[in-house]
């Protein structure tokens, strides 16, 4: 565990930073979205007072503790348009997980795999990490595209595995080593 500050990271086109109270209201408009909601583990509507109560746990919320998500707010001209996640495995800390999301507005360019490339960057060459994963739903179908198009490898098609929204549903894995994209 590193416990490290998160460093504002940028791509061409976006910024990677902390969340602040001021990404509430976006952060909930976006989350409220059933589609976007739709494969993730809240539900919609995603009430503004959860929101300002997750944006502000995030905002001091220490990087890479095992076991702990850190949510980093992706933003367009310093705005919030998405987030991404990671956090460090509990059981081997030296392996990471990882997530996103593009509001329903922004996506369709290309945001997602920006942000991620990024993120997966960070998590290499800042953080060390040997091995990043993801999951997500088969029926998921821009979530598959960005997760190929950022080169992470499909290992696994995990049947039933995720009790959500009231039926079991399939997980698929995707993995990436740092050694893969250095
Ligand atoms: C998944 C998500 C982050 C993608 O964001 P994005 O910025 O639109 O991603 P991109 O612009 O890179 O598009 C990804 C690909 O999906 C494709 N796509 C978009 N909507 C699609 C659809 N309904 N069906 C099939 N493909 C679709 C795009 O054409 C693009 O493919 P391409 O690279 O071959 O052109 C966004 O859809 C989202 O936030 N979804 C809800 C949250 C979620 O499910 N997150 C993933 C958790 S694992």
């Amino acid at each position: 565990m590193t416990n490290a500050p998160f460093p504002q990271l940028s791509t061409s086109r976006l910024g990677l930073r902390r969340f602040r109270e001021s990404d509430a209201e976006a952060f909930a408009r976006y989350r409220s979205d059933p589609a976007v909601a739709r494969y993730q583990s809240w539900e919609a509507p995603y009430p503004l007072e959860e929101a300002s109560r997750f944006v502000s746990a995030m905002a001091t919320q220490p990087a890479d503790v095992p076991g702990e998500w850190l949510q980093i707010a992706v933003t367009l001209e310093d705005a919030l348009i998405g987030d991404c996640a990671f956090v460090a495995q509990a059981h081997e800390p030296r392996t990471a997980e990882i997530g996103f999301t593009i509001a329903p507005e922004h996506q369709g360019r290309g945001y997602a795999g920006e942000a991620v490339t990024s993120l997966l960057g960070y998590l290499f060459d800042q953080l060390g990490k040997h091995r990043v994963t993801a999951s997500c739903g088969p029926r998921n179908a821009p979530s598959v595209k960005v997760l190929e198009s950022v080169g992470m490898r499909r290992e696994g098609h995990l049947v039933e595995s995720t009790w959500a929204k009231g039926e079991w549903t399939d997980d698929l894995i995707f993995a990436v080593l740092g050694r893969e994209v250095s």
